[in-house]
């Protein structure tokens, strides 16, 4: 036997079609080359992100018909906040609409004009920019392995408690808003935090006395991984191993798009009440009643069983063996991927991929434009053009990791599509010779990978 097994049978599907090669030549040209502008039915396998996109179980569509569609007390949220309660270990629950909801509403909380670093296991682009936004910065406090694609180091997602202390001791203590620390790091390739580094930082960040605020977004796949690799855990259960990394923080916050197994959703939960009332009058005015958030009942519902569901051993044991499935299909194809395989997805290194391309046209989004050329899988850039330019010169930055996140969402797609898709990026690497890279031509201020489209160069 090849593939994972997967512990659930299928009882609904929904039709896909591929189409011809001069269709999706098309369709990539005019979707700009951004594969977040192809449009979904053009999409064979859709692996843009692990974010909204997973398949609910049939007990969490049975959860969507008990929505208590009451303005306020949903009888969801008190499931909602009894489950992340549980689950996670935290007091105080606001939901939002989904997670840049709650990291708006972080940054509101904490950041103030003379107190605006937000030093950070490595950015990721929508917590960047609110900071930003804000009038902050956010240095990169990531160890240096995380840089390195094939570093194989177990725990890549690990806060370098030097870097963090001297950002704290060269900015000051007291410039510093929150240390902010992310699960299974996205940017890095889903690269997990260790138990230990976030006793260390929660007991740095003690010295100085300063809050440490998760975006716990990934952080079940986080907990599988230390239970898979950390000494004194491998007979935890991952709900007590969740419960011990939240007790690092005063507060997180949380997409629910993708370890809650849910199509929308998130929230901000506490153990501080001072951040708690702050974010609960805040949510008022941007998100909805604190006790909805930007939240229908059934999809509170839905999120509350579906982080139970989310943190089975059977079921991230399968997830994670799913993604490692093709992670090692590509390897064995001499493929550059980011090692060790992470927990959301694959990510392929283009600067390896297309040397010949140069870092000004864009190797990962003409990787990623080519593979939905040659196969109707769409992935996502994740290099330069998702990090932007520096808010100061105005240069463009080009990180030292030059990916294409192939993202896997969650029991959503079957062992041979995996099988169809290192094949398909297997097939651009054989003809990588004949690729030629793109430049911008449309450059939105914000976020501008999003919308940001491409011309082929001659
Ligand atoms: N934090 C992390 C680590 C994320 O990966 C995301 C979203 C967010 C916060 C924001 O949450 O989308 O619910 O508003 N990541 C998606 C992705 C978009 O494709 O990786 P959101």
């Amino acid at each position: 036997m090849r593939g994972p097994i997967e512990p659930f049978k299928i009882k609904m599907v929904e039709r896909v079609r591929i189409l011809d090669q001069e269709q999706r030549t098309e369709a990539i040209k005019n979707a700009g080359y951004n594969t977040f502008l192809l449009r979904s039915e053009d999409v064979y396998i859709d692996l843009l992100t692990d974010s909204g996109t997973s398949a609910m179980s049939d007990d969490q569509w049975a959860g969507m018909m008990l929505g208590d569609e009451a303005y306020a007390g949903s009888r969801n949220f008190y499931n909602l906040e009894k489950s992340i309660q549980e689950v996670l270990g935290y007091k105080y629950v606001v939901p939002t609409h989904q997670g840049r909801g709650a990291e708006h509403i972080i940054s509101r909380v904490l950041i103030k004009p003379e107190k605006n670093i937000v030093p950070r296991n490595m950015y990721f682009t929508t917590s960047k920019a609110h900071v930003e936004l804000l009038g902050g910065e956010m240095p990169d406090v990531v160890i240096d392995e995380a840089h390195e694609p094939e570093n194989e180091y177990p725990f890549k997602g690990n806060t370098d408690l030097d870097k963090l202390e001297r950002v704290i001791i060269e900015k000051g203590a007291e410039k510093i808003a929150y240390v902010n620390v992310e699960m299974n790091v996205n940017m890095a390739g889903g690269q997990p935090v260790s138990m230990e580094n976030l006793r260390k930082v929660r007991e740095l960040c003690n010295s100085y006395d300063l809050k440490v605020v998760f975006d716990a977004t990934r952080s079940s796949e986080n907990a599988y991984f230390i239970k898979e690799r950390e000494e004194g855990y491998s007979d935890r259960d991952i709900r007590e191993i969740l419960n011990e990394m939240m007790s690092y923080s005063d507060a997180c916050i949380y997409s629910a798009k993708k370890d809650c197994l849910v199509n929308i959703g998130g929230f901000l939960a506490a153990n501080d009440k001072e951040i708690y009332e702050k974010a609960r009058n805040l949510v008022v005015v941007y998100e909805g009643l604190h006790t909805y958030g930007g939240m229908a009942g059934r999809d509170m519902e839905a999120l509350s069983r579906g982080l139970r569901e989310g943190t089975d051993a059977r079921y991230l044991d399968y997830r994670t063996k799913q993604v490692r499935y093709l992670g090692e299909m590509l390897m064995e194809y001499k493929i550059p991927i980011v090692k060790p395989i992470g927990g959301h997805g694959v990510f392929l290194n283009a600067l390896k991929f297309f040397p010949h391309i140069p870092r000004e046209q864009w190797p990962s989004q003409t990787l990623a434009a080519a593979i939905y050329e040659g196969s109707a899988v769409r992935t996502m850039e994740r290099g330069a053009v998702s990090r932007g330019r520096d808010h100061k010169t105005g240069e463009n930055i080009f990180p030292n990791l030059e990916l294409v996140r192939v993202t896997i969402p969650r029991r959503v797609y079957t062992n041979t599509q995996m099988e169809y898709v290192a094949e398909s990026i297997k097939e651009v690497y054989e003809n990588r010779d004949r690729i030629t890279g793109l430049k911008m031509v449309y450059e939105p201020r914000d976020l501008r990978f999003f919308m940001a489209r491409f011309e082929k160069v001659a």
